[in-house]
């Protein structure tokens, strides 16, 4: 059996490359940017749509582009037993495209405003804040052309970051257009290109004959330097192109939202048009990035669907908590529990178990003490697990119905210990609870 060979060849088994185990530890904090993202996205409006985790390829394909590094190095493909070709997603705009056409949601109000929350897979090499399972939290807000519609994404992009605690960030953002003046751009940038061809790096040769937009975003410092003379998008767009962009930014202005116009945004996907941007911390290197979007007018009707505008963005979870985390913004914290309960005895065990679940259906949480240690050691567990009382029964507390309660924890309380009704617990913890509330 193929798992029997497995484990005798390599006994520790790991996750696997450029993924990672999210522990408690790190939990907690995942848990509060969660709540932070869903709460941005309702006071924007926006509602949560959640698709499947793979996608026939085709939807990426014909969207992200054929010759995109995502499609081409980066995507997990496989053919299920029924012979469908599927990918593991590695971004979602197209799926929730694929989603809006599938639904009919053109007959809904316009623009139908989604977001989501999920774990996308790319075939990157690993370093620190790129992986091969991120997680993204996303916006997509379709059936408008509307310029203030961009700038109420960016504007929700800015507000989550903000209400983080990351403000030392910068977005940067510039306009593609659309095709028609992309290819006047393309000629002249091609032109331009063409003459420093033996310099550039492997990959922008390639892409000299492919696709000369992504040359532009090169990471490689000599294809920067050609870059710096290259012809400017900007200086290409038709009126109506440039007048989109013009509301756009005015939009961010009257929000307050500083920004840097930045020739060097094209995005590695097929699909945008018009307005793209990125917001990264200010001082980055490296994998920095927190999140990007843009306008994608045309990948609806890639798809198959009507012409339908839509724009979105996507930040990755893993690079905020990084940030978070370096900045100490949030710790890495395990949340402790209220009581630590100590049952000494098996009818000490017997009566623990049934008020633990009273205090537990009072929604005070509590950590059962393992049974047949004795009580220093039990003492002990209780001091280290942050609970902020210990109820101890033992046979004594089980004969006067009564339950011990040790605080552990600071609090104005100056009797440390004290007994109380087993009826009267639930009560008497809540008095403690909130008197520590008080005194913190
Ligand atoms: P993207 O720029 O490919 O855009 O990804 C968005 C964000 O996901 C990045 O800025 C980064 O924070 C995070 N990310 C990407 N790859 C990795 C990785 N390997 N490891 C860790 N984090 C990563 C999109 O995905 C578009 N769908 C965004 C969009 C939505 N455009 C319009 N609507």
């Amino acid at each position: 059996m193929k798992f029997e060979k497995d484990t005798r060849e390599k006994n520790i088994l790991q996750a696997p490359r450029g993924m990672r185990d999210i522990l408690p530890s790190e939990s907690v904090a995942l848990s509060k940017v969660r709540d932070t993202c869903r709460e941005v996205a309702r006071i924007f409006d926006y509602r949560e749509i959640v698709t499947p985790i793979v996608e026939d390829i085709g939807v990426f394909a014909r969207t992200v582009g054929d010759d995109s590094d995502l499609v081409q190095k980066e995507m997990y493909t496989f053919d299920d037993r029924g012979g469908e070709q599927l990918a593991l997603r590695p971004e979602n705009t197209a799926g929730v495209c694929r989603a809006y056409i599938e639904h009919g949601m053109k007959s809904l109000p316009q623009p139908v405003r989604l977001w989501y929350f999920g774990s996308f897979f790319r075939y990157d090499r690993p370093q620190a804040g790129r992986y091969r399972q991120l997680t993204q939290f996303g916006i997509e807000a379709i059936g408008s052309e509307d310029p203030s519609l961009d700038a109420e994404v960016i504007s929700l992009q800015s507000k989550l970051y903000k209400s983080l605690g990351l403000n030392d960030i910068r977005l940067g953002i510039n306009s593609i257009g659309t095709q028609s003046s992309r290819s006047n751009f393309l000629l002249a940038l091609g032109g331009y290109l063409r003459k420093f061809e033996a310099e550039l790096s492997e990959d922008s040769q390639r892409r000299l004959k492919t696709n000369p937009m992504r040359i532009i975003d090169s990471k490689d410092l000599t294809d920067q330097e050609i870059i710096k003379d290259a012809p400017k998008i900007l200086d290409f767009l038709s009126e109506g192109d440039e007048a989109h962009f013009h509301r756009v930014t005015r939009d961010l202005d009257s929000l307050g939202i500083s920004y840097d116009i930045d020739h060097s945004i094209v995005r590695g996907l097929d699909y945008y048009t018009h307005t793209v941007w990125e917001f990264e911390p200010i001082g980055a290197s490296g994998q920095s990035t927190l999140g990007g979007g843009g306008r994608y007018d045309g990948l609806i009707e890639e798809l198959g669907g009507p012409s339908t505008p839509g724009v979105g963005f996507a930040t990755g979870i893993e690079r905020i908590l990084i940030n978070l985390l370096d900045k100490g913004i949030i710790d890495q914290q395990v949340i402790p529990p209220d009581v630590f309960f100590i049952a000494l005895g098996s009818e000490g065990h017997h009566t623990a178990v049934k008020l633990a679940m009273e205090l537990r259906d009072h929604g005070i949480s509590v950590k059962a003490g393992g049974g047949g240690r004795s009580m220093k050691s039990l003492m002990r567990a209780a001091n280290n697990s942050g609970a902020f009382v210990a109820v101890v029964i033992g046979d004594e507390e089980v004969t006067e119905q009564s339950a011990a309660i040790r605080i552990l924890r600071d609090s104005a309380d100056s009797d440390r210990n004290l007994k109380v009704p087993q009826e009267d617990l639930v009560t008497a913890i809540r008095d403690i609870q909130s008197q520590s509330v008080v005194d913190a």
